[in-house]
């Protein structure tokens, strides 16, 4: 990897990150250098993440280099030499929890000045976000992107050592760094990235410029990740991307998509392959079929719809209509019978009128969902649907999120109650939370069960007979 000089104050531009270069993505290999091993021996390192998967899985990145670097786990933040924040920019609510803990941090950094404080992920590949940390957060040492977590060994180098504030965040995305070390936080589930960015632009998303654009990791590399993820007595991968259904669309040498993945991966012997999160317009029938045809992909699928409302589906750029949304979702059904679909819907977006509302409540009632992230629109600075005119009432919108939420949950209960009386199969996670006597785990579709058992159990699949659903979970007894 070519060892670039590290430029003090590498702003992110949202502009720049709007643009989509031609540039061939290559593959380069991490190494760590001589001279950034052995920095963080006898030192320890705290790192907190906010927002998805994707930065859940990044985090595991930030750890393993930390790690390799000599930095053991601290405890807990008063005895930590280094803190990082991985951040989250999809929602306001969710930077604005930020704020208030970079805030709290400064008592640690008054107590320990050689606490190297560091943000990352998406907030930081916000213009706005990082003139404010420079001006009003003092405290924070490095603040880097989504595009340079292979570069920390050197930040946290010139920050330990030469003491300075190090800022370097990319507009755009480099090339697909490969070997990364993780130190990944279950010993039994795994995240696996297939692909990085997404190129869908829809108008209240952040995540094009934060992410950049769509580049998909070979095919070798993550059979190799899933391979050795088996070996190391896995069961359970959980693939990721912005839009997985995307995948390998671009290749510009073969034709590999989303499809052949899981087909390919489900000879890897790893148990169960999930995948999150797609988008509707791309999943074709290739991916259907493959998951109809494999058995260890779970009958599980994220399809957030957003809304019913056609004009707002336009507005959001999103690529289809309800009734095309239906007639994917319908023949996903068909084709995995007994597949559980959830969703994302936003309510409030700009414009959106009562009716356009009643769309989307009639679209829930249509699709039968099994569950449903539902939020109210967030104006996101930089992107298109922060300058549409918006003229809906927070408290409108507050009721709206409500009534959508009573009818999304009817849509969970229908959902758990198909399966009492069945036997399923649940990988079980651990003990509940409530009861240590009871443990926890999900099914193939993706239903939480409490039942009684061993925690020796923990980390296998074992076979569940249902007795009772609520709402949010099943219980069962052992079979
Ligand atoms: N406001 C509200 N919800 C949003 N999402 C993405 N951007 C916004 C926004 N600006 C939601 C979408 C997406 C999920 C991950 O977050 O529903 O699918
Ligand atoms: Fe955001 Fe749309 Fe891309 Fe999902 S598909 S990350 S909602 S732009």
């Amino acid at each position: 990897m070519s060892n670039i000089d590290i430029e003090k104050y590498f702003k992110p531009d949202l502009n720049q990150a709007r643009k989509r270069s031609k540039k061939a993505i290559e593959e380069l290999q991490f190494n760590l250098s001589d001279a950034h091993y052995k920095i963080g021996v006898d030192k320890t390192y705290m790192i907190d993440t906010y927002g998805c998967q994707g930065n859940e899985a990044d985090s595991e990145t930030m750890a393993g280099i930390l790690e390799l670097m000599g930095f053991t786990k601290a405890l807990s933040e008063d005895n930590a030499d280094v803190i990082i924040l991985n951040t989250c920019a999809i929602r306001e609510n969710a930077e604005n929890r930020i704020w208030g803990e970079l805030g709290r941090l400064k008592a640690y950094k008054r107590q320990n000045p050689n606490l190297i404080l560091g943000l990352a992920g998406c907030m930081a590949q916000e213009e706005n976000v990082v003139e404010r940390v420079m001006k009003k957060y003092q405290h924070v040492d490095i603040i880097f992107g989504t595009h340079n977590i292979y570069k920390l060994p050197e930040y946290i180098e010139t920050a330990m050592f030469a003491k300075e504030r190090v800022i370097e965040v990319y507009s755009q995305e480099g090339d697909i760094i490969e070997n990364l070390p993780k130190v990944r936080t279950h010993k039994f589930k795994a995240w696996v990235n297939i692909m990085f960015g997404c190129d869908e632009f829809c108008t209240y998303c952040i995540v094009p410029y934060t992410r950049g654009k769509e580049r998909s990791r070979s095919k070798e590399e993550i059979i190799l990740e899933v391979n050795e993820l088996v070996h190391q007595g896995y069961k359970e991968v959980t693939l990721l991307g912005q839009n997985v259904n995307a995948y390998g669309k671009d290749f510009k040498d073969k034709n590999y998509t989303f499809g052949d993945l899981l087909r390919d991966l489900d000879q890897t012997g790893i148990e169960r392959i999930r995948f999150t999160t797609s988008h509707p317009h791309d999943l074709d029938r290739k991916t259907m079929e493959a998951m109809r045809d494999s058995k260890h992909v779970m009958p599980f699928f994220h399809l957030p719809v957003q809304s019913g409302s056609n004009p707002v589906l336009k507005k959001m750029n999103r690529h289809y209509t309800k009734e095309s949304y239906l007639k994917v979702l319908n023949e996903l059904k068909s084709t995995v019978p007994g597949i559980a679909v959830t969703t994302d819907i936003i309510v409030g977006f700009p414009t959106e009128t009562e009716a356009d509302f009643l769309e989307t409540l009639d679209l829930v009632e249509k699709a039968e969902f099994e569950g449903a992230f539902t939020f109210v629109f967030s104006k996101r600075e930089g992107t298109p649907a922060a300058s549409f005119e918006d003229d809906t009432p927070e408290e409108i919108k507050k009721q709206r999120l409500y009534i959508l939420n009573e009818r999304v949950n009817q849509g969970y209960l229908k959902g758990n109650e198909r399966f009492v009386g069945k036997i399923v199969k649940v990988l079980v996670d651990g003990v509940s939370k409530y009861d240590d006597e009871v443990l926890a785990g999900y099914t193939e579709h993706n239903k939480l069960v409490n039942f009684k058992g061993e925690p020796s159990l923990i980390g296998q699949i074992v076979n569940v007979r249902v007795t009772l659903a609520k709402t949010w979970f099943l219980m069962g007894e052992l079979s």
